[in-house]
């Protein structure tokens, strides 16, 4: 049972035996809810609002607060003082970090682990990068939220799918074709990959306005990946595997991984019967030629199923597609990461899903995120300045491999930490505020090593276990009366916290939760290791010491893990 926990039954145990008649009395699990922890740790460690209790107990909440004080004692808790209608508890400090010390050496990396998932399965819709297109970092945030996310649902035992929802279908592929059948060559095409295509759709638009019958032998091919011919097929296919093959290097960088791939055209064959469950069910309704279902009702524009020419459209694979993973996976919920521009969209897509009448379309879920701009840069397709991933993450790493040379020139395996820290530094920088805030791409602010940073996080983690090394002689058992100072304190309630961080960022889909606990951590050791010799003193002391900065090298190392972000131990 968790420090908090214990407060608020004894609490409850505390009322109840005050005021044996008191009717209506809230019960333990209540009031651990509304145990609060106070912004200034001179208010105490946890702090109990009594005005909760002032209707049954009919009394006022500073009286209530006075008279549980003064009923309380535990050995666990140094002291309760009663302050305008709080109680506020001071735990004893040395007991606290026994506590928590032992906890972390039980459960080990599993400290902030769970069960809560198990049995429960989570689809993850993330990366979902377009075929044909180079990998910008347009795509930088749903590929790091969602690889995130299902690393923290993972830890939480949940079963995850995660799930590169390819953009591999629409009619530019037809034209593509086209072009490539034209004006393409094999060696050009192997040679430059996804850049050769895009240039062979850029020539396809240059000759189009001068021959307009070429829109109608793009459609036409078009219409043969969709019918299923041979060669259509086969060229398309290597598009994909050329596109797919830029994009593994790109994922490989990043250690991110997914369960499938099936993309938009998966579902060439899976939006018949959608579309004529809607019919069955009265929901099509025909507007300008169009099939479409209303949804005026939910103030909301129409969603568009099938063209006047009788063709589906993404809303339309988005709905076959919600169908098949519920039928295939059994989802609990389905998480989609992709950029708030597309709010309507899934609103509208999940909205039909219920009209349809799936009770399950409530557990899907549109996890929007902000944009990404680059050094105070917008980042648009038309203007032609775009950033591709593969390098701005070369960028970083060959900028990390410099600083490196610079401060630990006698570094071993300098390449391998580079990557790790520059990554690392794009990955944080990505995963650092509230996912619905716009971000700018700074290359000072995400290379600082004294900022708030991922290098500055990762630094912190090679101190403690370069302290742990030079420990290594230290076998005494711990005297935690060693860690009742301040800074120990403010440590161990962030690192005893961090589970309930974990379960909060998951919860609420918000991987900067993490990382925001993270950097608390590397800042609140760093403090104490300023102001703390760790490995002088008496053994035992020095042994108290050790520990906790093994404790915050293992917390910060699960935390990075859970963000997607390397630890090295020496850098
Ligand atoms: N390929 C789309 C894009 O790049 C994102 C797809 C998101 N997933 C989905 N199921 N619609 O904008």
């Amino acid at each position: 049972m968790d420090t908090m926990t214990r407060l608020a039954s004894l609490t409850a145990e505390t009322a109840a035996s005050l005021f044996p008649d008191a009717q209506g009395l809230p019960g333990a699990e209540e009031l651990r809810g509304l145990l609060a922890v106070p912004p200034d740790p001179a208010l105490g460690d946890y702090a109990f609002p009594c005005f909760r209790l002032a209707k049954p107990l009919r009394m006022a909440p500073p009286k209530i607060a006075e008279a549980l004080c003064s009923a309380w004692s535990h050995p666990e808790v140094a002291e309760v003082r009663p302050v305008n209608g709080y109680m506020n508890f001071f735990l004893n400090r040395a007991n606290f970090a026994a506590e928590i010390m032992a906890e972390l050496k039980e459960k080990k990396d599993r400290f902030c682990a769970s069960d809560i998932g198990n049995g429960k399965t989570i689809c993850l819709d993330y990366s979902s990068i377009n075929i044909a297109k180079r990998f910008h970092i347009g795509h930088l945030s749903t590929t790091m939220l969602g690889h995130s996310l299902k690393r923290i649902y993972d830890f939480l035992g949940y079963r995850t799918v995660g799930i590169n929802h390819l953009g591999d279908w629409g009619t530019q592929f037809g034209k593509m074709i086209c072009a490539y059948k034209k004006w393409g060559s094999k060696e050009e095409v192997e040679k430059s990959g996804v850049d050769a295509l895009t240039a062979l759709y850029v020539r396809f638009h240059e000759e189009a306005e001068k021959d307009p019958a070429l829109e109608d032998e793009g459609r036409a091919w078009f219409k043969k990946i969709e019918d299923g011919d041979e060669e259509a097929l086969a060229i398309f296919s290597w598009f994909k595997e050329l596109t797919l093959k830029d994009a593994a290097r790109v994922y490989d960088m990043l250690g991110v991984t997914f369960d499938s791939y099936a993309g938009e055209s998966f579902y060439n064959d899976k939006m018949e019967p959608v579309i004529q469950d809607l019919r069955d069910k009265g929901l099509l309704t025909l507007s300008e030629g169009a099939q479409v279902v209303d949804l005026s009702e939910d103030k909301m524009p129409p969603c568009l199923i099938l063209k006047s020419d009788g063709t589906t459209i993404y809303a339309t694979r988005d709905l076959a597609a919600a169908v098949y993973r519920q039928n295939t996976y059994h989802f609990d919920k389905c998480l989609y990461v992709v950029a708030y521009q597309q709010d309507l969209h899934f609103r509208q897509v999940f909205r039909v899903l219920e009209k349809m009448g799936y009770d399950w379309a409530k557990n899907c879920v549109h996890v929007a995120f902000g944009m990404v701009s680059f050094e105070g840069e917008a980042l648009s397709t038309r203007k032609g300045n775009v950033v591709l991933l593969e390098d701005l993450l070369d960028q970083a790493v060959s900028k990390a491999r410099e600083i490196i040379e610079e401060k630990s020139p006698n570094l071993e395996n300098k390449d391998d930490v580079a990557r790790q820290i520059g990554i690392g530094a794009v990955v944080y920088t990505d995963l650092s505020n509230n996912r619905i805030k716009d971000i700018d791409f700074r290359w000072d602010r995400a290379l600082n090593f004294d900022g708030e940073s991922g290098p500055y996080v990762q630094y912190t983690h090679a101190r403690c276990c370069s302290l742990l090394r030079k420990a290594e002689g230290i076998t005494a058992e711990p005297d935690w009366s060693a860690l009742t100072d301040d800074e120990a304190q403010a440590l161990l309630r962030l690192l005893s916290r961090f589970p309930d961080v974990v379960l909060e960022a998951a919860d609420k889909y918000e991987p900067s939760m993490i990382t925001r606990a993270v950097t608390d951590i590397a800042q609140a050791f760093n403090k104490y290791y300023y102001e703390h010799r760790i490995l002088d003193g008496e053994p035992a002391q020095a042994a108290a010491r050790v520990a906790l900065a093994d404790a915050t090298r293992q917390i910060i190392k699960t935390g990075l893990y859970l963000i997607g972000i390397e630890a090295p131990e020496r850098m």
